[in-house]
């Protein structure tokens, strides 16, 4: 497959030339925005209803459910609901709710199940959504069955994932709302061969957004995880690309150094990168040598102050890994601790005191810089959807 945009060696040596002049890629200007953003309900509902009612979202790996009647339940921005794989192999996203008195139908985060059944008067339904019984139906009344269904979400499998449109009145084309590149780009990663290992989850007293700008920063690396990240990474260099609704991203390891003054040539520098892909509007995917880190943040279906992230090392099986199990399980526990613990002793105090600073009743407007690229990409999408009609 041709390689999308700049081909990947040439970015790198930007990058490279970038760590020589103490440069970056940059924005033509600064973006001011106002801490409002972060704390009003009313932008808080017009973000879940018009970014995730809109536009299809990460909400798994499809690794994760495997089996026809594997499911998970998942508080979504706009819905609470049950994904779950159908007989025929697609995957179904149906609104957790009773079409009776409105009970949760099912309460278990994941399991497998021939049929959801109902804990309150005990009606059921297939894996589809389709009304199985009505309990004692010689007495309940000429009820119109085809109108009690559970309540489907538009679903669509690709590139591995399961993609969801959180609004049933809405429709679902992943290929559209990537574009060309980001399409081009996530099918040659092969993702779909891949599985999902090491799910952590968190909720935190932030906003969404706050959350999901610090996975797209590589401005306080060195600040912020002096003794963790920053001895591997450089901050503030980037070779950046605009998709529109997405970016992507390229920073340097240090590993790199020794070619800043010596010629590398046309040898292979990849190693010495990471590259991270912002799949608008709520997922980073960060591409590691041997696999990807997907981190995805959804606004809480009420609190403007909360939010729910996730993790997921999306990884070979083990099979084409190589590796023993013991070693598999080894490597992927070790990924996830580091990873987890940066994000608890460095950022997430970070952010849940900018969370706080940002309810101040004089909070000052604040400031995104021409080197803060990802960022404003995700800004000024957030920002178009929110205000398209
Ligand atoms: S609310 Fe579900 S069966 Fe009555
Ligand atoms: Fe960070």
């Amino acid at each position: 497959m041709t390689e999308v945009g700049a081909p990947r060696e040439e970015r790198i040596r930007r990058a490279l030339d970038h760590l020589r002049n103490d440069t970056t890629d940059e924005f033509e200007h600064l973006t001011w925005f106002e801490p409002v953003e972060f704390t009003d309900p009313e932008i808080a509902k017009r973000e879940r209803d018009r970014v995730f009612g809109r536009v299809p979202t990460i909400v798994a790996h499809g690794s994760e459910i495997p089996r026809a009647g594997d499911f998970f339940t998942l508080q979504l921005p706009r819905n609470n609901v049950i994904v779950v794989r159908q007989r025929d192999g697609s995957v179904k996203t149906l609104v957790n709710q009773c079409r009776h008195r409105g009970a949760m139908v099912e309460k278990e985060e994941k399991g497998r199940c021939r049929l959801f059944s109902c804990p309150y008067h005990r009606w059921s339904y297939d894996t589809d959504g389709t009304l199985r019984t009505i309990t004692r139906d010689n007495t309940f009344g000429d009820a119109d069955r085809s109108e009690r269904n559970l309540v489907q979400l538009p679903t669509e499998e690709r590139h591995g994932f399961i993609w969801v449109v959180d609004d049933a009145n809405a429709t679902i084309d992943v290929a559209d709302w990537l574009g060309r590149d980001m399409d081009d780009i996530l099918s040659s990663q092969d993702l779909g061969t891949k599985v999902t290992t090491r799910v952590q989850v968190f909720e935190e007293p932030v906003n969404w957004k706050l959350m999901q700008d610090a996975f797209l920063d590589g401005y306080h690396i060195q600040y912020a995880h002096p003794n963790t990240a920053a001895k591997h990474i450089h901050t503030n260099v980037m070779a950046f690309e605009d998709f529109g609704h997405h970016c992507r991203f390229m920073n340097l390891r240090k590993t790199i150094d020794r070619w800043i003054e010596e010629d590398p040539g046309d040898r292979s520098l990849a190693e010495h990168t990471t590259e991270t892909y912002f799949i608008g509007p709520n997922s980073t995917l960060l591409r590691q040598p041997d696999h990807y880190q997907l981190l995805t943040f959804r606004p809480h279906p009420s609190d403007p102050q909360q939010c729910r992230m996730e993790i997921r090392l999306v990884c070979p099986t083990l099979e084409d890994s190589g590796m023993t199990e013991e070693r598999w399980n080894r490597i992927w526990d070790k990924n996830v601790e580091i990873l987890v613990a940066v994000l608890h002793n460095e950022d997430f105090p970070i952010l849940r005191d900018s969370q706080r600073a940002m309810t101040s009743a004089n909070a000052g407007n604040m400031l995104l810089g021409r080197n803060e690229v990802a960022n404003q990409v995700f800004r000024r999408e957030i920002q178009t959807l929110v205000s398209e009609n």
